[in-house]
């Protein structure tokens, strides 16, 4: 028996504890080819082989973990390591100790599987170091071009390319993996759940119906750097004004229509100084609603919101999209037959992004969401409980032996 199967997916998350635990923010800051991230890497390589499994990773950074040999029409089930800053310890990991947890089950009651089976870490699915959510699945399906991701850097100017070569990946052969995507003939993304749903229908266990459609936007509000004491508030054309003004835009043009989200959660002033006042303020929203027309026509309100706020302390402003996910509806019929086996376990819509929903452009695709009791996630605050847990890899457990 390996010492996961003796301790279950309960000592799988406590093994990885301290890992990336940011001591600034709370919580953990586990980014893409830094340090935190190299080393759940390397622990999940390590779990992996001890279940007899082959690890390898792919031209995009993503890890895989064959249990027998590679091969097309794989059952292939798992999540991310990576983390928001400042984030919780469910969100991605929960995905990857379970599925762990799940094969080293199957393998004590002498499971062999009839087809090909793999657990698969994807990289950077926040896109905290370099801004893009789901870069490693999007990398992959050709969601996001090469030459564009290559490109783009972090907040040290780092780029995407330079990260992958420190990392050991040869940046040229970033992008559309074919052969990876042939290879899976189903994927199962097990996720915390990341607000209420399941507090609210009292059940540990749901499978996902779809996902809201979503983007980023960076927005650069240029104004006039200048001296905090020497200049009149008459005289001032201060960028970090008219940023707070349309913060206040984004909100309030979200909340005139039914049901979007729009947030801005990340802005850098330059220079930043505190008798400095700016010259620059760089803005990040993220936008979201039912659907792809809903989230235009919430990004038009926001632009013509923000054009006016901003234009009204005498600045002026870009706006310019990083990244777009169409809404994402999980396949029915997979969906109900996975509810079926699960004693009909309810469907549930989310909010949140995810790999599993960028596959699903490309592969039969499918989530199970775990209850989340404080309904809070991308926060400390995030959690799961140990039943819950267990409930969820007991699922996975389920659908896998069923698969296989
Ligand atoms: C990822 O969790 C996202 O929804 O942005
Ligand atoms: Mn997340
Ligand atoms: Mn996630």
């Amino acid at each position: 028996m390996s010492d996961l199967l003796a301790h279950g997916v309960l000592a799988g998350l406590d093994e990885i504890a301290s890992i990336g635990r940011d001591a600034q923010r709370g919580g953990y800051s586990r980014h893409v080819w830094q340090s935190a991230d190299h080393e759940l890497r390397d622990w999940f390589v390590e779990r992996a082989e001890r279940l007899g499994l082959a690890a390898e990773t792919d031209r995009n950074g993503n890890i895989w973990a064959w249990w027998g040999p590679p091969g097309p029409n794989a059952i292939v089930t798992g999540s991310h390591l990576d983390s928001v800053p400042g984030g919780g310890a469910y969100d991605g990991p929960l995905g990857i100790v379970s599925a762990l947890d799940a094969i080293a089950r199957l393998q004590a009651t002498g499971v062999t599987p009839s087809r090909p089976c793999a657990i698969l870490v994807f990289a950077e699915e926040e896109g905290s170091r370099f801004g893009i959510a789901c870069l490693g699945s999007r990398l992959m399906t050709g969601a996001l071009d090469a030459d564009r991701a290559r490109a783009l850097v972090d907040a040290d100017g780092v780029t995407l390319a330079d990260a992958a070569a420190h990392a050991g990946l040869d940046p040229a052969r970033l992008g559309t993996d074919r052969l990876a995507l042939d290879r899976i003939g189903l994927f199962i993304e097990l996720h915390v759940e990341q607000g209420r749903g399941l507090i609210d229908l009292g059940h540990p266990v749901a499978v996902a119906s779809r996902v809201l459609a979503h983007g980023r936007w960076r927005l650069t509000v240029t104004g006039q750097g200048n001296h905090a004491g020497a200049t009149l508030m008459t005289d001032r054309r201060d960028p970090m004004v008219a940023a707070a003004r349309a913060v206040l835009a984004v909100q309030q043009a979200a909340t005139m229509r039914p049901d979007t989200r729009a947030t801005i959660g990340r802005m850098n002033i330059v220079p930043g100084g505190t008798n400095v006042i700016p010259s620059r303020v760089e803005a990040w929203l993220d936008a979201r609603a039912e659907t792809d027309e809903e989230t235009r026509a919430l990004l038009g309100d926001i632009t013509t919101a923000v054009d006016a706020a901003v234009a009204e302390n005498g600045c002026s402003v870009a706006m310019v999209e990083e990244s777009w996910a169409d809404a994402v509806h999980f396949d029915p019929q997979l969906r109900e037959r996975f509810s079926a086996a699960l004693d009909g376990v309810p469907a549930l819509p989310t909010g949140a992004g995810h790999d599993a929903g960028v596959l699903a452009a490309s592969v039969p695709s499918a989530m199970l969401f775990v209850r989340n009791p404080t309904g809070i996630s991308h926060s400390p605050e995030e959690f799961a409980s140990a039943d819950d847990c267990i409930a969820g890899v007991e699922a996975l457990e389920k659908l896998l032996r069923t698969l296989l």
